[in-house]
């Protein structure tokens, strides 16, 4: 009984009371190259930030519009929805205060990878859709974490501030996934587990593009990795 009870409540996992470490929902950290080339690229880290908030609350949008029925999903997923905006909002503040003009990016490999994997059916697509929204909200939250201390004051204080808001992020998308595998019978560990590979795969594997959620950097001028 009182696991069902802490399992359902998405309005604990919106105040972040359950939230877990992203690396216990991950399956490999970020390579530290990774963070050595976010250092150095902060114009591009800022431009494909501030479009990963922006596609952040288009992804809880279009969820609302495919379940709309579920209040509670719809519910919680607008409250997400408005601070992923405001998210935005304040990317964009910085880019302007930092002096440092837009670009159009084109967007990495990542989500278009996690999508491929995704359920064409239903139940199981809901479940695949919310876990995907969970792993994606947990390695934003773990790279925060991670670029903080390397970056300058006014761009660290603010990941720091974000670390914290996705981490309530993947622990709502979670407690939407564990509610909809429970009341559908499915079997979430084993879809988390197929899912927390691909992702892993894309966010540590070569990736001749940077951007937030790209994979380990490649050496340029070199076929080696490392
Ligand atoms: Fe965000
Ligand atoms: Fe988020």
């Amino acid at each position: 009984m009182r696991r069902t009870a802490r399992r359902w409540d998405s309005d604990a996992a919106w105040r972040g009371a359950a939230a877990q470490s992203p690396t216990e929902l991950l399956r490999a950290p970020t390579p530290a190259a990774w963070f050595d080339a976010a250092a150095e690229r902060q114009h591009e880290l800022l431009l494909d930030h501030a479009n990963c908030e922006k596609k952040a609350a288009s992804t809880a949008l279009a969820l609302m519009f495919a379940y709309a029925d579920d209040f509670e999903l719809t519910r919680q997923l607008s409250r997400l929805a408005r601070e992923e905006l405001r998210h935005f909002e304040q990317v964009q503040k910085l880019l302007m205060s930092l002096g440092l003009p837009y670009r159009r990016l084109k967007p990495s490999r990542y989500a278009e990878g996690l999508r491929a994997a995704v359920a064409t059916g239903e139940p199981a697509r809901r479940l695949d859709l919310l876990l995907c929204g969970a792993l994606i909200e947990a390695r934003s939250c773990e790279r925060f974490a991670g670029l903080a201390p390397r970056l300058p004051a006014p761009v660290a204080s603010f990941y720091r501030g974000l670390e914290e808001s996705e981490a309530r992020h993947f622990t709502l998308y979670l407690a939407l996934a564990r509610r909809h595998a429970d009341r559908h019978g499915l079997d979430i560990e084993a879809r988390l587990a197929s899912l927390a590979g691909t992702e892993a795969g894309l966010a540590t594997s070569p990736d001749a593009q940077f951007r937030f959620h790209s994979g380990a950097p490649q050496v340029r001028g070199s076929s080696s990795s490392s």
